[in-house]
């Protein structure tokens, strides 16, 4: 595996792997001190983290090996002006791995093509979000002991929510996954994700404004916040930012077992005093975050088999047959269409050609390579 960009990049064999190695180690943790000894993770921070960046460090310290790296584009020679793409160039002579977050969406995809080392999106602008999707994946299967058959409601910012466009992707794999999306009428989930999975696929789901009018059918309640980082106009930030604020009294009507989530930070969309309840389960999230990177890091540098595990139990998910198949990016067109979202990489690194692939051949529907956003 050379490369993690979003987490389709994954079968559903290699997800249910990485579960079963987070679980081994989750076990027995001393026995994985050295399975990394004397390799280099860079991690590779345009954008703030608290949690990717941390837990992608102590997972590689927890494994014996080491860690460089900077947590602001402004430490790194990126303030000068240097590209993306030299960055990985530079970087690859100095590790054996790289996790990389940056604000611009697709950034990673234009990292991979110099990249002499495994490289893994540690988050791409609203894009994607893959880690913290194996965190949820872990997380869900922790609480529920599988992955099918969930319903799942997502709220607040779903429309430049990276870890919500990225949990769909990979939940949509799985037989019987139903979703709920609960947000503002201007912060819906993107229609490339309606137009080219979910209905193309027969997926179940519907869009409502309320959380009392889905708290009762949900297994997973997966809360966000509302991005201010991502808006263009604060006005509308302002006026959106306490859509939803979940309290024990919006939780009166759950499913006893609901597992509540949120990738967090958290600003205020969640009340403390939901904390100690036995649904909320975002800090056992943030904690499987560490052991599904150790598995991940282990996985990519070909390293998985060398510890042996305490329970050899393989998990076989039950898996949706309608989206097994990859995203065909094969058929492209080049600097035919401009992309025109403000936050693609195609807005800063200046050589990069537009290229747009065939997403819906009876629509003739082409998309950014990068972003993903549709041609005009
Ligand atoms: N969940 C997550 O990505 O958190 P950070 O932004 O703190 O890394």
């Amino acid at each position: 595996m050379k490369y993690l960009l979003e987490p389709n990049d994954l079968t559903i064999r290699e997800i249910d792997e990485l579960i079963e190695i987070a679980k081994d180690i989750i076990k027995d943790k001393s026995r994985y001190q050295e399975a990394a000894a004397h390799k280099i993770l860079a991690t590779l921070f345009f954008e703030p983290s608290t949690r990717t960046r941390l837990s992608f460090e102590a997972a590689m310290l927890s494994l014996g090996g080491s860690v460089l790296g900077f947590s602001e584009a402004s430490s790194s020679s990126a303030a000068k002006g240097e590209s993306v793409t030299d960055t990985i160039w530079t970087v690859s002579c100095y590790s054996d791995i790289i996790a990389m977050r940056h604000p611009k969406e697709g950034a990673p995809y234009v990292a991979k093509r110099r990249a002499k080392v495994p490289l893994i999106n540690a988050g791409d602008g609203g894009h994607n979000h893959p880690t913290q999707t194996l965190t949820d994946l872990l997380t869900i299967h922790r609480e529920k002991g599988r992955l099918d058959g969930q319903t799942i409601g997502f709220v607040g910012d779903l429309k430049y929510g990276r870890t919500v466009h990225s949990l769909v992707k990979a939940m949509a794999r799985y037989e019987g996954t139903k979703f709920v999306f609960i947000s503002p009428v201007e912060l819906r989930i993107p229609d490339y994700l309606k137009e080219d999975l979910l209905d193309v696929k027969n997926i179940e789901y519907k869009e409502v404004t309320t959380i009392e009018e889905a708290i009762g059918e949900v297994d997973v309640l997966y809360m966000t916040r509302i991005q201010r980082e991502r808006f263009s106009d604060p006005e509308e930030y302002l006026r959106l930012k306490d859509s939803y604020v979940l309290d024990l009294k919006k939780l009166e009507n759950s499913k006893p077992d609901l597992t509540i989530m949120h990738p967090l930070p958290r600003v205020n969309e969640i009340a403390v005093e939901v904390d100690d309840d036995p649904r909320a389960k975002y800090f056992e999230q943030v904690e499987n975050g560490k052991f599904i990177r150790m598995a991940l890091i282990l996985k990519m540098l070909g390293l998985e088999n060398k510890i042996e595990r305490l329970d050899k139990t393989e998990i076989h998910s039950v898996i949706n047959p309608n989206t097994q198949d990859k995203k065909d990016k094969s058929n492209t067109v080049v600097n035919v269409h401009k992309c025109n979202n403000p936050r693609c990489i195609t807005t800063i690194e200046q050589e990069l050609d537009h290229v747009f692939y065939l997403a819906d051949e009876e629509t003739n529907t082409y998309r950014c390579l990068y972003c993903e956003t549709k041609a005009e």
